[in-house]
């Protein structure tokens, strides 16, 4: 048997692949298009597995995902492939609506004519996942019950409207269809591979590197912080057991503002790699001007995945954050790599002006 990951080159997408494989022996096509978050080096332990097969490639392209479904007799589509970052779809939301609503028309597409030519049993067994966000249910304030998979989406940035418009798609697929889809919509994940434009990588590497750390705002926004591979054991779980067209809001019950959360890793990096002026790390927060439209707060509730599928995260915020701090230190080299020209100018172009 074998699954289709798309956008297995991606943080959350490559820890799912390694995880899926260090458990299983069930083969994965990769499709990812490698855009700029994208990095084949997550894979690297890989190289020599013929169990992993990677393809460079759009989900976009009917095609090319007809083909691998087809030639590979894929049992299963996880589908994280897409452009993820807020900031990003701010300054330019194109490739947003390009990659998150069109792509995923045409994954949906190549997956319904695939699915339609299966026999019976094969058809039955088959799966769609579709990775999500909480971001699509808006913005909550102080006092508000976390989010449920009844809430109404209510999207406020190009980003989570983009892929609010995917679920509604894959939730269509599925009862017009009758596509067998599950959906999960995660809160923020951290931990290993996260690409350094987003916060908790960015601070570290800026805290190391003796630059700014850039807080938007008054730093008061609250996010419900999952360690990465809680969530892929979340998706492995909802793959293996959900119900058919059902939606499973995933999250860690870790709510923070992010400001304690920097502050959290300045005092984890003063006590693994203190500063050489023998100061706290955090002396570097900075205070920037904020994020357009910028979400105050999100949390999750995961009670109905925890009831009905019996999942919990393994990591709280506490040990989970450690972790992520003792691999960057340890994966400097794959830091440095990420580093390159094309990350440089999208600092230039987000922090610029945003005055300290
Ligand atoms: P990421 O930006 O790190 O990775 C996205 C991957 O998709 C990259 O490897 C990229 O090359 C690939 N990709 C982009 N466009 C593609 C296309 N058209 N065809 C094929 N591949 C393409 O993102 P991530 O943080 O790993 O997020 C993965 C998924 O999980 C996304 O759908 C995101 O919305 C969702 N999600 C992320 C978080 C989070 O905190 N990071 C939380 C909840 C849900
Ligand atoms: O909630 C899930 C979402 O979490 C995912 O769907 C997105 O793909 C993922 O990128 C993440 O979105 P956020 O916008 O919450 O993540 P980010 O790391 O960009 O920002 C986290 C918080 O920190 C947010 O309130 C903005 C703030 N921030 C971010 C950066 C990059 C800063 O204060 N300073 C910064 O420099």
């Amino acid at each position: 048997m074998t699954i289709l990951v798309t956008g297995g080159a991606g943080f959350i997408g490559s820890n799912f692949v390694l995880d899926w494989l260090a458990a299983s022996d069930e083969a994965v096509v990769n499709l990812d298009k490698l855009t700029y978050a994208g990095n084949p080096e997550n894979l690297a332990s890989l190289r020599d597995d013929a169990r992993h097969v990677f393809v460079k490639g759009d989900i976009g392209d009917y095609a090319l995902v007809l083909d691998l479904l087809t030639r590979h007799r894929v049992r299963a589509v996880v589908n994280f492939a897409a452009e993820s970052h807020v900031d990003r779809s701010i300054h330019g939301p194109e490739d947003f609506i390009q990659t998150n609503i069109l792509g995923s028309f045409r994954l949906l597409e190549a997956v319904r004519c695939y699915w339609n030519g299966l026999d019976d049993a094969e058809k039955n067994a088959f799966r769609l996942l579709h990775v999500s966000t909480d971001e699509v249910y808006g913005s909550l304030a102080k006092t508000d019950p976390p989010f449920a998979e009844s809430n109404q989406y209510q999207p406020n940035s190009p980003y989570s409207a983009s892929k609010a418009a995917s679920d509604h798609l894959v939730r269509a697929y599925h009862h017009t269809y009758g596509l067998p889809v599950l959906t999960t919509n995660c809160s923020n994940n951290y931990g290993p591979y996260h690409f350094p434009e987003k916060l908790i990588p960015l601070c570290i590497q800026n805290a190391l590197s003796g630059k700014p750390l850039p807080i938007y705002g008054d730093g008061q926004q609250i996010r419900d912080w999952l360690y990465v591979k809680d969530h892929c054991s979340a998706i492995r779980r909802v793959l293996e057991a959900g119900r058919v067209g059902e939606v499973y809001n995933v999250g860690g019950w870790n709510e923070k503002a992010n400001l304690e959360v920097v502050h959290t890793l300045c005092a984890i990096l003063d006590e693994l790699q203190p500063r050489a002026d023998g100061k706290s790390y955090a002396e570097q927060i900075t205070y920037v001007t904020d994020r357009p439209g910028h979400d105050r707060r999100y949390a999750i509730d995961a009670g109905k995945l925890e009831r009905e599928l019996g999942w919990k995260p393994a990591e709280s915020f506490e040990t989970g954050i450690r972790k992520t701090v003792q691999w960057y230190l340890r994966h400097q080299d794959w830091v440095n790599n990420v580093l390159s020209g094309d990350y440089q100018s999208w600092l230039d172009k987000n922090y610029a002006n945003r005055h300290g």
